[in-house]
C-alpha cells in the first residue's frame, strides 16, 4: 500500500484538473483498507479511475484508491461464465480480456474509461447496452461498519445512470469486486443504435462477431468522443434529461426538429448534447474550459482549466438550456 501526502490529483483525474488532496491511499487489498480505518480518521473518498469526476478544489480528505486486481472465471456452463473482476481493474481492459476469450455481453461498453469498480455505481452504458444486463453480483467493503457486504443485481437498484450507491449508499461502500455472467459461443450481437449498424454495413459485414462490434464501437467513440490523455475530459458531463410528454409536445412546436427517446407513456427522454448544441454553446470556450466541438455534452479542459473553471462554464450551460427550453441540465458526473 502506497502512501502520499498532500499530493497533486492531476494524473488521478481524467479533467487533468491540478488541485491537492491531504492524503491518497493506493489500496490493493481489504487488508490494506482495514489497516488505513483502523489508524485514521476520515473523511475517506473512494477514487477508481477518475473518469466521472470534476475536482473543483483542494480536497481535505484521506482519498482511497482502488487498485484491487484480479480477473478469475468462477463458473462456466455450456454458454455462460461466470468471472469475477477487481475493483481497480481499468474496465476496458477488462472488455478486451473479454474478447481475447471469446466471451461476450460488453463488447458494446468498449472504451469506456474508468475502472471495474465504479462502473456498476452510474450502470455504465453506452450503444444499446447497459452494465446491469451482465451484472451478477458485487462485493463492497463498508466503511462505516468494517464489513464486508453483497448485492445482488436487484439490491442495486439500477437505473439510467443511476444505483444505490449514488443514493443511500452514497460514499459508504468500497467496491472490492465485481461479478459479470457473460456468455460463451452464442453471443446476444446488439447493433440496435443506429450508427453502429451502419458502421458495419459500410465495413461489409453483414455477421458481425463481437470483436467487430467492439472495433466499430472504439473507432465510432474516437470520432466523437476526446482521448482524455489529449484534451482533459469526463466523458458525458450531463444526463440526458427526462422530460414530461407535455412539455416535449409544447417544445415540439416551438422546435420542430427535437429529438426524444421513448422512457415511458408519460416521459420521453431528450438528448442533452442537442440542447446545448441548440443554446449556442458547442465548440465554445471560457479560457481552457470548453464545450466539445464534435459532441456538446462533454466539457474539456484545453489545459490549466481549474475545476472552478469547468464548474462555471456548466453552470452558464445550464442557464441558458434552462432560458430556452425549461428543462433543467443535471450534472452526470460526480464533483466534489
Ligand atoms: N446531439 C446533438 N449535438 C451534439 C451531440 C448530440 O444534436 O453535439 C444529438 C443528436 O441528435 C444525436 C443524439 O444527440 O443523434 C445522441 O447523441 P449520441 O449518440 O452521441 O449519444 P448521447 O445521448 O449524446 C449517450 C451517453 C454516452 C454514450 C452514447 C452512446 C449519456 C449521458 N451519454 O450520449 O455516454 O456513449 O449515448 O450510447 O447517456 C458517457 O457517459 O460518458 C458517455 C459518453
Amino acid at each position: 500500500m502506497l502512501r502520499l501526502e498532500n499530493h497533486s490529483l492531476k494524473d488521478y483525474n481524467t479533467f487533468g484538473i491540478d488541485a491537492k488532496c491531504t492524503i491518497l491511499y493506493k489500496i490493493n487489498s481489504v487488508a490494506d483498507l482495514l489497516t488505513v480505518l483502523n489508524t485514521t480518521n476520515g473523511p475517506y473518498f473512494i477514487l477508481g479511475g477518475g473518469s466521472n469526476l470534476l475536482i473543483s478544489k483542494d480536497q481535505e480528505l484521506t482519498i482511497l484508491k482502488n487498485e484491487i486486481r484480479g480477473i478469475e472465471i468462477i463458473s462456466r456452463s455450456l454458454n455462460e461464465i461466470l468471472v469475477r473482476v477487481g475493483g481497480g481493474e481499468n474496465w476496458h481492459q477488462f472488455v478486451m480480456w473479454a474478447l481475447k476469450n471469446d466471451f461476450g455481453g460488453i463488447e458494446n461498453l468498449s472504451l469506456i474509461p474508468g475502472t471495474v469498480g465504479a462502473s456498476p455505481i452510474q450502470n455504465i452504458g453506452a450503444y444499446g447496452v447497459e452494465l446491469n444486463q451482465v451484472f451478477q453480483s458485487l462485493e463492497a467493503f463498508n466503511l462505516e461498519t468494517l464489513q464486508i457486504e453483497y448485492f445482488n443485481n436487484e439490491d442495486c437498484q439500477f437505473g439510467y445512470r443511476d444505483s444505490i450507491f449514488k443514493h443511500d449508499k452514497k460514499g459508504k461502500y468500497f467496491i472490492t469486486n465485481v461479478t459479470f455472467r457473460l456468455t460463451h459461443h452464442h453471443h446476444n450481437i446488439n447493433i440496435s443504435y443506429g450508427p453502429v449498424s451502419e458502421y458495419l454495413i459500410t465495413k461489409n459485414i453483414a455477421i458481425p462477431k463481437i470483436q467487430d462490434v467492439s472495433d466499430a464501437i472504439i473507432d465510432i467513440r474516437k470520432s466523437k468522443l476526446p482521448d482524455p490523455d489529449e484534451i482533459g475530459n469526463s466523458g458525458s458531463f450531463f444526463k440526458n434529461p427526462i422530460i414530461s410528454i407535455e412539455l416535449f409536445q409544447n417544445l415540439k412546436v416551438l422546435f420542430p426538429s427535437i429529438p426524444s427517446y421513448h422512457v415511458n407513456e408519460n416521459e420521453v427522454k431528450i438528448p442533452a448534447g442537442w440542447l446545448i448544441e441548440a443554446s449556442g454553446w458547442k465548440g465554445k470556450r471560457i479560457g481552457d474550459a470548453g464545450c466539445y466541438k464534435n459532441q456538446a455534452l462533454v466539457l474539456v479542459n484545453f489545459g490549466n482549466a481549474s475545476g472552478e473553471d469547468i464548474l462555471n462554464l456548466a453552470n452558464k450551460i445550464i442557464a441558458d438550456v434552462f432560458e430556452m427550453f425549461k428543462i433543467e441540465l443535471v450534472p452526470e458526473v460526480n464533483i466534489i
